[in-house]
């Protein structure tokens, strides 16, 4: 995992590299030198503590469809995630239990195998402990996660499937239950698409307009700051004023942080062809007025992302152009899971910096990456961004969450016993900062 955060951020830093580097009305951009930022990487990462095997994940893929995880034995993941909707349902927000809309959109499921947090607000951290979320949401499905174990008990397929995924320790346990499907989400990778075929090198997979909306993603309207990667999001949290009809604080709510307020994950725009409509709360209808959103309907609020550009102004034609570039990022015909790539290595490759402790936080990285240092020494981070930011670290031995930490703002963090720690910033998740924290010397 640290090492694809790290190709994550190695990737978002490429890619600011282009902004302000549009080209100027009339001049043909070099879009090429864009093709590495885009490229798909070879493999999927897996946790070293569920790897993805065939039958982990098949079971996984029954039980996405297995109403008896629900308490009304009614719905299964598969009512909300369908997969000829690329595992979205196609309505603004669906109804509940009680009949009235859920508060969010269901959200396509593709390649959430390199996600870094879950939901629209990212509240949480793993698919394994977001899968008892929905199952056991009142509102969703309504049932018993030890309950549903405790009814699949009772099915001999069940038993065999269990055994099969679960060699070691075949119990049917609502610990497996969580990890067979998260395994199983894990294999859901997006198709190649025509896109993909223009980052491959041929020049030809794109028309002329698709590669005029290409340049104005990555240039004038700046789309790309926030969508960038293969999978044209940098799993950060903005909010885009989009107009609310009912206040949802999303990030800001589940950090309480005033300034992430109305801050939502970036989507993917993979496969969006095929899962209107969009935003957190299925407001906008089409591609056509996702696009004219950020040139027309920013609604102006202390909270909007510093990363949103300011007085965008689009043409029709260039209208049209984004929404064509857009569409190469689907596939031509409702896609279908890919192949899973095999597995990724898990080891670090950023050099480690022993004795630093002044770390920098410029361009959403942490500079350094990697630092050694002494138990009871104390690490400052030094907001040099222009961001918001927030310092947490997620350990059972050290759990820490700073406020919100504004540009200029200084947080001394102290490290008090050895061991080896994670830092990463709640509203930028691909930052990352391994510490190795040794016993204090000896005098
Ligand atoms: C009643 C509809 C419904 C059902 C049933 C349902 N989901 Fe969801 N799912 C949603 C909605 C709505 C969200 C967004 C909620 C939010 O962000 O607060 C969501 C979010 C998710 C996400 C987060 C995706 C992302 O991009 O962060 C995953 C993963 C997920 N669901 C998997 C599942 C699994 C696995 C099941 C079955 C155990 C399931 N869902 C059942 C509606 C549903
Ligand atoms: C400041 C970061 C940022 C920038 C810049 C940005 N986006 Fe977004 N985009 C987001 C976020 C965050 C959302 C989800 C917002 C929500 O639901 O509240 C989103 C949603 C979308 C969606 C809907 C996807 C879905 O599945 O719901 C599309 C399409 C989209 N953006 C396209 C673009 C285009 C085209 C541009 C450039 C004109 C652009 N974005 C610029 C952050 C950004």
């Amino acid at each position: 995992m640290p090492r694809l955060r790290r190709l994550a951020a190695a990737v978002l830093s490429l890619a600011g590299l282009g902004l302000g580097h549009a080209a100027g009305a009339g001049e043909e951009p070099d879009l090429a030198r864009w093709r590495p930022a885009f490229a798909r990487p070879d493999a999927a990462p897996e946790p070293r503590a569920n790897p993805t095997t065939p039958e982990k994940a098949a079971l996984g893929r029954a039980l996405f469809h297995d109403e008896r995880l629900s308490g009304d034995g009614r719905t299964s993941c598969a009512t909300c995630h369908q997969p000829e909707l690329s595992f979205s349902d196609g309505v603004a927000r669906r109804a509940g239990h009680d009949g009235e809309p859920l508060p969010r959109r269901t959200p396509p499921l593709w390649n959430l195998a390199w996600g870094l947090t879950f939901f629209w607000d990212g509240r949480a951290p793993t698919l394994e402990a977001q899968a008892s979320g929905p199952i056991e949401n009142p509102r969703e499905m309504a049932g018993d996660l030890a309950a549903a174990a405790v009814r699949l008990r009772g099915d001999p397929g069940a038993i065999k499937a269990f055994e099969a995924a679960f060699p070691a320790d075949p119990r049917i346990s609502e610990a497996h239950v969580r990890e067979a499907l998260a395994a199983y989400q894990r294999t859901l990778v997006s198709p190649r698409t025509r896109f993909d075929d223009w980052v491959a090198g041929n020049e030809e997979a794109l028309s002329a307009g698709e590669r005029a909306g290409l340049a104005l993603f990555v240039g004038k309207a700046g789309c790309v700051a926030c969508h960038s990667g293969w999978r044209f999001t940098d799993e950060a949290f903005h909010d885009i004023g989009l107009p609310q009809a009912t206040p949802d604080l999303g990030r800001g709510e589940a950090l309480d942080l005033r300034p992430l307020d109305r801050a939502f994950k970036t989507p993917s725009l993979r496969e969006r062809v095929w899962t209107a409509p969009y935003m957190h709360d299925g407001s906008v209808p089409t591609l056509e007025a996702a696009v004219d959103h950020y040139a027309d309907g920013i609604v102006p609020r202390p909270t909007l992302s510093p990363d949103l550009p300011r007085g965008l102004t689009l043409s029709p034609e260039e209208r049209a152009q984004l929404v064509a570039f857009l569409a190469t990022l689907s596939s031509e015909d409702p896609p279908r899971p890919a192949p899973l790539p095999t597995a990724a290595a898990t080891a670090g490759t950023e050099p480690i910096v022993a004795g630093a402790t002044r770390i920098g936080q410029s361009g959403r990285r942490f500079a350094p990456g990697a630092v050694r240092i002494h138990a009871g020494e104390t690490l400052t981070f030094v907001n040099d961004d222009t961001r918001t930011h927030q310092i947490r670290v997620d350990d059972p031995r050290m759990t820490y969450a700073s406020g919100a930490q504004e540009p200029g703002d200084t947080l001394p963090l102290t490290f008090a016993e050895p061991g080896a720690f994670e830092v990463t910033c709640g509203v930028h998740p691909e930052m990352h900062l391994s510490v190795e924290v040794e016993a204090p010397p000896r005098h």
